[in-house]
């Protein structure tokens, strides 16, 4: 499991919390319609919140001024602080689950980690030039680099600024302002890269993220593609001496179309599985083809989306491509033998019901709690998936009913299942990284 491991501070905005939100400039701010790809003064800042919380969208920026944490730190109360970034968040999660043996890449070895990671993590650490897996707690030397991202959830509802403005959120999510200094140049640990080399043969699955990070601005003459060519080599040796290794890509909200450009056409020809939700989806159809972008931002309907991972699938057919949205989750891979396809359904459906659990309470602490979750379907979710039924049907001649939810054509098989709606969720950060992982463990 790498590569992004963070400390995530989460900040709840309240009704009245933006009132507070004294900038000299806000009413023209609030006019603005552009906003910026990274956050690089306070405006900037409040821009990519404001604008977060009236789309309802979950979205990501990086801090590049590092006053702005200060100023954030003084003007939000901190309401939490846990283990953030996909790896991070994914490891704890399987680790307490007991549901995998987790060897995990933490990229800085830093005291902060410690009571956040779960400590039977197994964690590459060399000591007197012998690599060795250490628990958390075990590790030595600890460095102080940052990496604070703060997370801002927001609920639906009538948001009061301090002008006589105020701005409404139609949907629940969170905006994520992130500093980073060490994910931002995926940094992985010689340790790391020799340990998982050498017992690469043990592990069946590789989760990797972290990507929608890389600065290259924080380096001198770097580019996206010189970051990624270590990790390109990587994967090429652990698959050279693993061939059933499956790589499984989790995607994130990522700012800038070149770096999408760098992902889409270096990474996703070496990996099996990727993860991704609507916002990130639409970001890699921006830059990959206009028309089906521009269909789906009009209309997020199930055909749209549906049309959306085809676009990619078509692009790599070796992938398996799950896509997570408010009420129902698809996925698209090659045509599957009906027993596996079953499979895959029911590991939707499990991550589902983990999904909820994690909404519902903010974290999964075991796997008995899922005895608790009200299984209420959402209603807009299966009928999404049934107009997709019907649309595939009329589309494509060679399809194929295998079960309620699972079509295929000579060529491919796309299972849909509606979800579990949550009525107002403790917490919706890291429930997009439960619900790949869960679906892509549970279905090997
Ligand atoms: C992104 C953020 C991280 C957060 C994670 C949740 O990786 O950088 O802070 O914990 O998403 O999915």
């Amino acid at each position: 499991m790498g590569f992004n491991v963070n400390i995530d501070k989460v900040i709840r905005i309240r009704p009245d919390t933006l009132q507070g939100l004294k900038s000299k400039n806000l009413d023209e701010i609030l006019l603005q319609k552009e906003v910026p790809m990274d956050i690089n003064s306070i405006e900037s800042f409040i821009l990519c919140l404001l604008s977060a919380i009236e789309g309802g969208k979950a979205d990501e920026k990086l801090i590049v001024a590092e006053d702005v944490c200060d100023w954030i730190e003084n003007t939000f109360v901190v309401d939490e602080i846990k283990i953030g970034g996909q790896a991070g968040i994914m490891a704890n999660l399987l680790t307490k689950l007991e549901l995998a043996d987790v060897l995990l890449s933490l990229p800085v070895y830093d005291a902060s980690f410690v009571g956040l990671l779960h400590d039977r993590i197994n964690i590459p650490f060399e000591s007197n030039g012998k690599c060795s897996v250490q628990p958390i707690t075990k590790l030595q030397g600890f460095e102080k680099k940052r990496f604070i991202h703060y997370i801002f959830e927001f609920d639906k509802g009538i948001y009061y600024l301090a002008t006589s403005n105020s701005i409404e959120c139609l949907r629940q999510n969170r905006f994520i302002a992130s500093h980073d200094t060490v994910n931002s140049l995926l940094e992985i640990k010689n340790c790391f890269k020799k340990y998982s080399l050498e017992n690469i043969q043990k592990y069946s699955i590789a989760i990797v993220s972290g990507f929608h990070l890389l600065n290259p601005e924080m380096q001198d003459n770097t580019t996206y593609y010189d970051i990624i060519a270590p990790i390109i080599s990587m994967f090429k040796e652990w698959k050279k001496t693993n061939p059933d290794l499956k790589i499984h890509l989790e995607f994130a909200a990522t700012r800038d179309k070149e770096l999408i450009k760098a992902i889409f056409q270096r990474l996703l020809p070496l990996v099996n599985s990727i993860g991704l939700n609507e916002q990130e989806l639409l970001s890699i159809l921006e830059t990959t083809n206009v028309t089906t972008y521009k269909k789906l931002r009009k209309e997020m309907s199930s055909v749209n989306l549906f049309e959306g991972i085809l676009n990619i699938w078509v692009k790599y057919p070796h992938l398996r491509i799950h896509l997570h949205y408010l009420g129902y989750y698809l996925t698209i891979s090659s045509r599957l033998h009906e027993k596996h396809a079953i499979k895959r359904k029911q590991a939707l459906i499990l991550s589902a019901v983990f999904a909820a659990v994690k909404a519902k309470n903010g974290s999964i602490c075991s796997i008995n709690e899922i005895n608790n979750v009200l299984c209420s379907v959402s209603k807009s979710g299966y009928e999404e998936i049934e107009g997709l039924l019907s649309f595939l049907k009329s589309e494509y001649k060679s399809i194929d009913e295998i079960e309620d939810g699972i079509m295929s054509t000579d060529s491919f098989t796309v299972i849909g299942i509606p979800t579990i709606i949550v009525k107002s969720a403790q917490q919706l950060v890291g429930v997009g990284d439960t619900i790949s992982v869960l679906a892509l463990l549970l279905e090997n």
